[in-house]
């Protein structure tokens, strides 16, 4: 009776050392596992660009509201009369054929020519990317011009990098093999010899002459749909380009450009005429009925 009374507070003192280890081991569990959720969240999705988040929720943090500009302070907008050409049916059916016909030769070209391209021509396909739709109106893009040689070899050196550890480390088995087909590595010859790369930033809020910020509503889907514009304006002169997004290359590539913080990248697009032996997959597009639906 006398040891038992002597061992309990020993006793006692063992069992809350067991019970405080197996608490600390279930917390180290759940964290793993909570760890491990995430990860497989992203690992799942490796092709999104986690520096290319739409922020247009950035309006809502608290604290700043001084920053942001207050939408009465913008002034009225008169409306006036708008009233485009009207085609009769034969031209317009004419018309759809022919600018599908065109469309329909745009390809992704990786061979590009060194050939020089006039600047005009690009000044105005880009004039033409930029009469795109937009949120609010707020044209939250910025087409970034390169032709300097030195510049585009810095590009070059920046997208390598990045893509070479894209292919080998983050893009995965799955992703790599469905690129396959199309020949793509993370050598990117272009990217010195086009006479043109095209960078295009989304503005994720505006800054205004007085500094205050201004929401950028839907800046993503509005400048995808002005690069899609801007396809098509090349593809209308005879230009080509292949649409790149390279995958964690947007901070680097910002900072090189000197570009501000609201800016991110969205696109690279090299332009030029294609090379004398370029190739293209032999990819075959969706039939109408596949991609349509009425209703
Ligand atoms: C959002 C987007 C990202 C793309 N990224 C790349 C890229 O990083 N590198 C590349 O060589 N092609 C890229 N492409 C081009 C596609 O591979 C190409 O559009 C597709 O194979 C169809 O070929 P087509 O453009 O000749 O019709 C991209 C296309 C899109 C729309």
């Amino acid at each position: 009776m006398a040891l038992l009374s002597v061992l309990t507070p020993v006793l006692a003192a063992i069992l809350c050392l067991v019970v405080g280890f197996l608490f600390m081991k279930s917390r180290e569990t759940s964290s793993t596992s909570k760890t491990k959720v995430v990860a497989s969240k992203v690992e799942s999705r490796p092709w999104v660009d986690q520096d290319l988040q739409d922020d247009t929720e950035i309006t809502a943090r608290e604290g700043e509201d001084a920053d942001w500009v207050d939408s009465h302070e913008e002034e009225d907008l008169a409306h006036v009369p708008y009233s485009p050409s009207r085609y009769p049916e034969e031209t317009m059916l004419k018309r759809a054929q022919d600018f599908y016909t065109l469309l329909n030769q745009r390809r992704s070209v990786r061979f590009i020519s060194p050939e020089q391209v006039p600047r005009e021509v690009i000044d105005n396909v880009i004039r033409t990317a930029g009469t795109a739709p937009s949120g609010a109106h707020t044209e939250p893009w910025t087409f970034v011009v390169v032709s300097d040689p030195e510049m585009k070899h810095q590009i070059r050196m920046i997208v390598e990098e990045e893509e070479e550890m894209n292919y080998r480390q983050r893009m995965g088995d799955k992703w790599v093999h469905d690129l396959a087909k199309l020949r793509t590595n993370w050598i990117k010859e272009y990217l010195d010899v086009a006479p043109y790369l095209i960078l295009i930033f989304k503005q994720t809020y505006g800054i205004l002459p007085n500094s205050k910020k201004k929401t950028h509503y839907y800046n993503e889907i509005s400048v995808s749909i002005s690069c899609g514009i801007l396809l098509a304006a090349l593809q209308n002169v005879g230009l080509v380009t292949v649409t790149t997004t390279p995958l964690n290359c947007g901070p680097k590539l910002r900072l090189l450009l000197k570009r501000p913080i609201n800016e991110k990248l969205l696109m690279l697009l090299p332009v030029g005429y294609p090379a004398s032996d370029a190739t293209v997959p032999d990819l075959k597009r969706k039939h109408l009925d596949d991609i349509i639906v009425h209703i």
